[in-house]
């Protein structure tokens, strides 16, 4: 599996809408391929956060996009699916994890100047050895030249559920029928942007997690990734 030494490393994109368990399954991937991870809906909630806290109109897309491009985004070393981040220093907690900040992430993610603002940020996380990344377009547009492009979907009801058990056991006060709306709404929202909507790229490998354990996901995408890996060596 060398690569020559000139190859940019090699990144797996994981797309697919909320709850599909890109966050969980990328982390494992990451894990497993001891590869970098980029969460980039972290970074879109961070962003969308910030605006809220500094009285900025989610619609005021200059400056919004003056605020993504100013906030430096990192992530703690050790970040779980509803870990925080650290922008410009500060420490965010997990409440950039609420439905109410993911809908607030997904209302300044629709503006255009917020995603070019944000396209390099995410480029940079592509380190050697390998980028696990996960988001709504990172197969469309920030690496339209991954290894390997995956689309995870999962029926709506499976990840209302999924959403439901993430947020109860980081011990938010969620109502799993609002959560169904809540998650409908943002979906909706991402797939009928203009701007990078929520889409499998033409060459993605969309595998429905409904009825699929975890472990299953993993080691089918695995094996994708390594045949993958193995034609290009
Ligand atoms: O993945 P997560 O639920 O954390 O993403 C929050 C929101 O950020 C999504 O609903 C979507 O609007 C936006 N997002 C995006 N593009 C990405 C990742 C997230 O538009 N690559």
């Amino acid at each position: 599996m060398a690569m020559p030494d000139s190859a940019p490393p090699p990144v797996l994109t994981l797309d697919g809408p909320s709850g599909s368990g890109k966050g969980t399954i990328g982390q494992l991937l990451a894990g497993r391929l001891g590869w970098h991870f980029l969460d980039s809906g972290a970074l879109y909630r961070a962003v969308g956060y910030l605006a809220r806290r500094h009285g900025i109109d989610a619609g005021d897309a200059e400056t919004v996009a003056d605020l993504a491009a100013r906030t430096d985004i990192r992530f703690a070393p050790q970040h779980g699916a509803l870990a925080g981040v650290i922008a410009n220093g500060e420490q965010i907690g997990p409440e950039i994890r609420t439905e109410e900040s993911g809908e607030w992430a997904s209302r300044v993610a629709a503006l255009p100047a917020v995603r070019r603002a944000l396209l390099q940020k995410q480029r940079d996380f592509r380190q050697s050895p390998g980028l696990v990344a996960d988001g709504r377009d990172m197969g469309t547009t920030v690496f339209p030249g991954a290894v390997l492009k995956i689309f995870l979907t999962a029926s709506p009801a499976m990840r209302a559920q999924r959403r439901y058990k993430q947020l109860k056991e980081k011990g938010f006060d969620v109502n799993l029928a609002r959560l169904v709306g809540e998650i409908e709404e943002r979906d909706a929202r991402d797939a009928a942007r203009e701007a990078s909507p929520l889409m499998p790229a033409d060459d993605a490998c969309v595998l429905d997690t409904s009825n699929m354990s975890i472990a299953e996901v993993v080691h089918h995408v695995l094996a994708l990734l390594h045949e993958r890996l193995g034609q290009q060596a």
